[in-house]
């Protein structure tokens, strides 16, 4: 896909982008009184490397927990690729194409680093010319 597949978007927050791959509303998550994750709505462009930043403790772990189904959130509703994934378990939400690693090494300690990372990289033909050759491209 272009480059300029973000011409028309505005550069705000959660504005709507042409092809989303994930989109999700409402999400929020509290332990205690703490408030760790409140996004009102987010869309991710399919086919693009998208970035979520933040200074520690912001909820960027939590949020990605929540939307892989490592946890529950108190609200909220998202889609990826079209499919509903609230209630979604961790290992359906990854057969269904949403494949997430790990910040923390410990949590898969049986596997290897290159493990952990191919983990994350499902379906990936690799760099070898003939697999490049007949790959067929994820939509
Ligand atoms: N299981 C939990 N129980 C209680 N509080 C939690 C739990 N998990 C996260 N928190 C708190 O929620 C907030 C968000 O934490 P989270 O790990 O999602 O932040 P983060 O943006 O991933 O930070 P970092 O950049 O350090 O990885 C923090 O205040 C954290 O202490
Ligand atoms: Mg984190």
């Amino acid at each position: 896909m272009s480059a300029d597949v973000f011409a028309e978007v505005a550069r705000e927050p959660g504005v709507p982008k042409p092809d989303p791959i994930l989109v999700a509303d409402a999400i929020r998550r509290s332990f205690g009184g703490l408030a760790a994750v409140d996004v009102a709505h987010v869309e991710v462009q399919r086919n693009t490397i998208t970035a979520l930043i933040g200074p520690n403790g912001a909820g960027k772990t939590t949020f990605f927990n929540l939307l892989t189904g490592f946890d529950t959130p108190s609200t909220g509703t998202w889609h990826f690729n079209g499919m509903s994934m609230s209630g979604a378990s961790p290992y359906k939400a990854a057969r269904r194409g949403m494949v997430r690693t790990f910040q923390l090494t410990k949590s898969l300690t049986r596997m290897t680093v290159i493990e952990n990372m191919r983990l994350g990289a499902t379906g990936q033909g690799g760099e070898r010319l003939w697999a490049r050759a007949v790959q067929v491209p994820v939509a």
